[in-house]
């Protein structure tokens, strides 16, 4: 476990400081009003996702779920995560994503892969309210590793679109390696990297 792995105080408290913010469970009835504040930051505004979509896509699968982080006691979510479990079968199956899995685990130790079909993946991650650069988005990613650990997932996915450069920065200053591209995923002339990390 890296120094940056090391959050003292689990799924509870994001140990930031930063009021007494918890990080917990999101309840459904709470999905679409979380997914309007995403859906009303970039990179979901340039990409044109709407909140029906995203809580669309969270209410149809049943391994998906969203975290979210508040201070007790008050409806603001000051950050939130739409995470989804055992990923890597769809993965595998999406269009080059296989390719660059299958390129990346067959070039090195398999053993690493055997873990992968209990892969976990972030679909969404951000900090609300013009709130970053605060450690508040690592946090959110600490809580989230945590919660996949204890759903018995050994590595996590994501896709983070190439316009957005800090989001990929964030990503790969937490341990998320490059795996490939995708292009004219989500719309027309996007492209979207995937990104992997143990757990
Ligand atoms: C990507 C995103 C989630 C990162 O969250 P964040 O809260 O800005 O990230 P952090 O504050 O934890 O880390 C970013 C920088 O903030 C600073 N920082 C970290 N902890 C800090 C603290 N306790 N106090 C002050 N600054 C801090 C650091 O400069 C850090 O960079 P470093 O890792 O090189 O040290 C956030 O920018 C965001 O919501 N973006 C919009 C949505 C998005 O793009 N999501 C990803 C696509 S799914």
């Amino acid at each position: 476990m890296t120094q940056a792995e090391a959050k003292p105080d689990g799924l509870g408290g994001n140990g930031s400081g930063f009021n007494s913010a918890v990080i917990s469970p999101a309840s459904p009835g709470e999905w679409l009003q979380i997914c309007s504040q995403f859906a009303s930051i970039p990179p979901w505004t340039t990409l044109g996702l709407r909140a029906d979509e995203l809580h669309h896509s969270l209410t149809i699968d049943p391994r998906r779920c969203m975290l979210k982080m508040a201070n007790p006691g008050d409806d603001k979510v000051i950050a939130a995560a739409i995470v989804r479990q055992s990923c890597a079968a769809e993965l595998l199956y999406f269009r080059g994503f296989g390719a660059a899995i299958a390129r990346r685990f067959s070039l090195q130790n398999s053993d690493d892969w055997t873990c992968a079909p209990e892969a976990g993946y972030i679909a969404s991650l951000a900090v609300f309210d013009a709130q970053t650069g605060r450690g508040l988005g690592t946090q959110m990613l600490l809580a989230v590793h945590d919660f996949l650990r204890q759903q018995n997932q050994h590595s996590v996915f994501l896709t983070v679109s190439d316009f957005n450069r800090n989001a990929r920065r964030f990503y790969e200053r937490h341990g998320y390696e490059f795996l490939g591209a995708v292009d004219n995923c989500i719309r027309p002339g996007n492209r979207e990297n995937l990104m992997y990390r143990h757990l």
